[in-house]
This record gives C-alpha cells, structure tokens and sequence, in this order.
C-alpha cells in the first residue's frame, strides 16, 4: 500500500501540503512569511505588490465583525522593485513563494510580473479583484474580456505559474474564470473577499474610511466554496479555495468542492499561526481515516454526489 503524502503540485508549484496563507493578511515582511512557513504552511503568498510604492488607505482600514472582518488597506506596498529584494530573501530562506500582485494597467501588470519573476518567486498571484481601490486597479475581476487581456500579457513576461485570484463580486465567476483560463492562467484562486460595508450607529457614518471594504472570514466561506464548485466545473487548471478557512474541516470541505489547496486569512488572527499545521495535520488524519493516500484523491469528489441531489431536487420542484 502506498504510503499516505499531504505533497501537492499545483500547476507546477510543489508544496509539502496543500496549505498556504492568503495574500494580505499577514503583510509582506520576510520573517513574517517565514514564520508563516516554520508553522507549517506549504507556501507562503505575498501581500499584493503593485508597480510603485502605495500607502494606501487612511485609518480605520479594518472593522472585526461577529461574522469575520471587513477591510479596506487600498493595498498599501513598497513597490515592485524594493519588494524584489525581499522575495531573494524569502528565497534564500528556502521559503516557496507566491508572489501576489496588481497593477494599473495591462503593461503595469506585466512590469510587475517581469520583476517578481526575475526576483526569483515560484509563483505569481494576480490580484485581480481588489475590492477597495479605483476601478482600473481594482474591479478588473467584474470584466472576463479585462482579465483574458491582462492574463495573457503576463502570461508573456514569465515563465512561472500564473494564479489569477477572482473576485467574488460578480454575477458569474465561471465566464470570468474561463477568461482567465483562456489568457493562459495556471491555476485560478477563489475567491477574494466580499463588497461589504460597516457604519458607525453613534457617528452615524461609515467606519473604514474607503466607505466599502472586503468581506473575509466565517461569512465568506459558504460564498468562495460555491465559487470553487462553480469555477472547479468550468476550467480544467487547478482552483485553490480562498475564504473562511479555520480549520481542517474547511480545508477538506474545499477539497472536497474541487480546490487542489487552500489559503488561510482571517483565521490567523483568531488562531494565530499554528492554524497551519493545525489544518495540515487534521487533513492528513482525515485521509488516514478514510484511506486517501494523496491529496488529490479528495479533490472534488463531493460533485458527483451533488450531480445527483441537484437533479433530484430539480425533478421534485417541477409544478404539477
Ligand atoms: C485589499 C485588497 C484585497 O484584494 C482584498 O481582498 C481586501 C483588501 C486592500 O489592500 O485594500
């Protein structure tokens, strides 16, 4: 018999499980990242890096919620070319490195992509669903034509494995997914976080300064799950499940949905970092108990089962 491994390749990226940190949440610092790694994560991805320096939004830029958090950063970062210094030390950590970033415009894109590549990343995530900036540099997600086109120039500036993270925010994520896929996308992450917004009752005002921010957390989990099981059928590249992760049972129900790994946000802060090798360890008792050998075997085998229950459901509900 085979000997049980949590390893993964996605899209050519190798990992010794199937678990990673969402771009955010945890900010860009090297030693940040690297801890995020020593906790157990299988790669680590960046804070979305952008053409020039940004300080972004003003404060407040996060609101806690019962439900998860709401925030708008308006992606503050130190640029492209001062964060390409701090990926060669990521890398000389023997980090695995997702590279997260965005840019302005179609060539902003591939400049960035270009630099993060020649810094030595193993994979680049492009953002492409920033809920809290200037439309062309944020919505770019809400329109599958804009990230065919920005896909593929980057697509043309490197070599790596290219993720493109969708934004929830839309009435149909799989056109926008087989966009993606169709500008040569390696791997599509889903989702970001949800438009949302929180007011003051004493103030009588919104609390993020942005007015909207992205929803992420608990709350997010059953939305960016339907958005995996719904890009998992249109694309044949691999998903990675982003939204609500807390625990091993999320990270398998994603798996479950049709993600080939997970990114792990909001829970860090209520966790803290041992979250990751929480979830990686629960996922492989999960696979010992059920006699999976490899991670793989789990991916997407809820869909069957759901093939059944929806034509069930829709026989039932035809008016007689
Ligand atoms: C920010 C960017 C995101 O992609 C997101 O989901 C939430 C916040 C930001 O920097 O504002």
């Amino acid at each position: 018999m085979s000997k049980l491994s949590l390893a993964v390749d996605v899209a050519g990226l190798r990992m010794r499980n199937p678990v990673m940190n969402a771009a955010g949440v945890l900010g860009m610092s090297p030693p940040i990242l690297k801890r995020v790694y020593d906790s157990g994560a299988g790669a680590v991805v960046t804070k979305s890096v952008g053409p020039a320096p940004r300080t972004g939004h003003g404060n407040p830029t996060l609101v806690q919620l019962s439900c998860g958090a709401l925030n708008a950063m308006g992606l503050p970062n130190p640029g492209a070319d001062y964060y390409a210094d701090e990926i060669r030390k990521l890398k000389r950590m023997g980090v695995p490195t997702v590279a997260s970033f965005f840019g302005g415009s179609v060539q902003e894109f591939a400049e960035v992509a270009r630099k993060l590549t020649g810094a030595g990343a193993d994979a680049l995530e492009l953002n492409a669903s920033c809920p809290n900036v200037a439309e062309e540099l944020g919505m770019l997600a809400s329109d599958a034509c804009n990230v065919e086109k920005v896909t593929a120039a980057v697509k043309d500036e490197t070599d790596l494995p290219v993720f493109v993270k969708l934004s929830p925010n839309v009435t149909d994520i799989k056109a926008v997914a087989r966009a993606a896929e169709q500008g040569g996308a390696d791997a599509i992450t889903a989702a970001n976080t949800l438009l949302g917004i929180a007011i003051d009752v004493g103030f009588r005002r919104p609390v993020l300064t942005n007015v909207t921010g992205g929803l992420s957390g608990p709350a997010a989990k059953p939305v960016a799950l339907r958005c995996v099981w719904e890009v998992s059928q249109a694309v044949e590249v691999p998903v990675i499940g982003c939204g609500g992760v807390a625990t091993w049972e999320d990270a398998v129900e994603y798996l479950l949905a049709g993600a080939s790994a997970v990114q792990v946000g909001t829970a860090v802060t209520a966790h803290g970092f041992k979250v990751f090798g929480d979830i990686a360890e629960g996922l492989e008792r999960y696979m010992a108990e059920n006699g999976f050998t490899r991670v793989e075997e789990v991916v997407g085998l809820a869909h069957e089962a759901g093939r059944d229950q929806k034509s069930k459901a829709d026989k039932c509900s035809i008016r007689v």
